[in-house]
């Protein structure tokens, strides 16, 4: 074989078995560098005849040119090949799942409260928010509620201690009827508001729980009669459930402050449920005596106060029968409101 093609091919074979572009770099000076074998043959050209010299020297540049692109192939491959390396060794799993921020709902009994803000709210009352731990008198004794009264005991009520060296004691508010007085004392006539809030009491089953929602409805001027919360209520039932299938009723009872007083019940026309009575608010024309207590004059005003319990609303709403299925947090349970 001709020398020169003998020197093609070994270099051809040495840049294919380097494998780092420091080992190519060797393997082309062995070839093109200052004691390279091709530069070696160039430097021999000078003892040749002109004749000679130029085809030997035609031949040996066809043979340079060619281990230059064998040489420059290597490299490229070798560039790619590191690339390629890199790019694994980096290489993002698309197929994993993103981190998301979670996304959060609203919860049932909150979606009742915003309901009824919205109902109420589209027929003028106003809505109040006030103090979960309360006084002895907001609580009871301005409700026509006295000390030692047995009406007191309808509630079982929750205490803390005040901390503050008295040994006294506050209620966490069992209902939601100290806004009525609280509202009241701070606005004039008419008075036209509700008050959804939390509500503690000990108690605890499938339908009782110690911490629960109630909404205090108050609707004080100068002649606001039973027929309004008849007309009031019925009308807010029919929004809530987005139906004229019901029927409402209001029950005789008794409440300290209220004069007289019902329990409110209801029954759906159709459906599942249909025929069965359900109590869900107590309510009345409000007692003089809780009138005095707002700082305005019972013999010119008078008007009704209701209080309901969002749970209660809920769970007829959409067909929950245990209440504790709103405490647990449990995301299948709470999905399904929030779809
Ligand atoms: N506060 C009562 C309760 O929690 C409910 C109630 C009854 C509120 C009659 C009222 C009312 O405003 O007039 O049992």
């Amino acid at each position: 074989m001709d020398d020169l093609v003998q020197i093609v091919e070994s270099a051809k074979a040495d840049f294919a078995v380097a494998e780092q572009p420091a080992a190519l770099e060797d393997a082309k000076a062995r070839y093109l560098g200052k004691s390279g074998s091709l530069t070696a043959l160039m430097r021999g050209l000078g003892a040749l005849s002109p004749e000679e010299k130029r085809t030997r020297g035609q031949a040996i540049n066809r043979a340079k040119a060619e281990v230059e692109a064998a040489l420059n192939a290597r490299r490229e491959a070798l560039a790619e090949m590191a690339m390629q390396k890199k790019l694994a060794a980096e290489a993002i799993d698309v197929s994993l799942p993103g981190r998301t921020l979670a996304r959060g709902g609203v919860h049932p009994v909150i979606r009742t409260w915003m309901r009824i803000e919205e109902i109420f709210g589209s027929i003028g009352f106003d809505v109040a928010d006030g103090p979960e731990i309360e006084s002895d008198w907001f609580s009871f004794t301005a409700l026509n509620n006295p000390p030692n009264h047995p009406a007191r005991s309808m509630q079982d009520t929750f205490y803390v201690d005040r901390c503050d060296g008295t040994g006294m004691q506050l209620p966490l508010r069992p209902h939601t009827s100290p806004m009525q007085v609280r509202y009241a004392q701070t606005h004039q006539p008419p008075i036209k508001v509700i008050a959804p809030g939390r509500t503690y009491r000990v108690d605890s089953d499938a339908t009782h729980s110690p911490m629960f929602h109630q909404v205090e409805g108050l609707w004080i001027d100068e002649n606001i009669s039973f027929s309004d919360l008849k007309g009031v209520y019925t009308d807010f039932l029919r929004r809530f459930f987005e139906t004229d299938d019901l029927k409402v009723r209001f029950r005789p009872s008794y409440f300290p402050f209220t004069e007289p007083s019902v329990e409110v019940d209801m029954a759906f026309t159709t459906g599942p449920k249909k025929g069965r009575w359900l109590e869900i608010s107590g309510a009345g024309e409000v007692h003089p005596n809780v009138v005095r207590n707002y700082g305005l004059d019972p013999e010119k005003y008078i008007g009704f106060a209701f209080g309901s319990g969002l749970e209660r609303l809920t769970m007829l709403r959409y067909g929950i029968d245990d209440l504790r299925l709103f405490f647990e947090g449990d995301l299948r349970f709470l999905r399904q409101f929030n779809e």
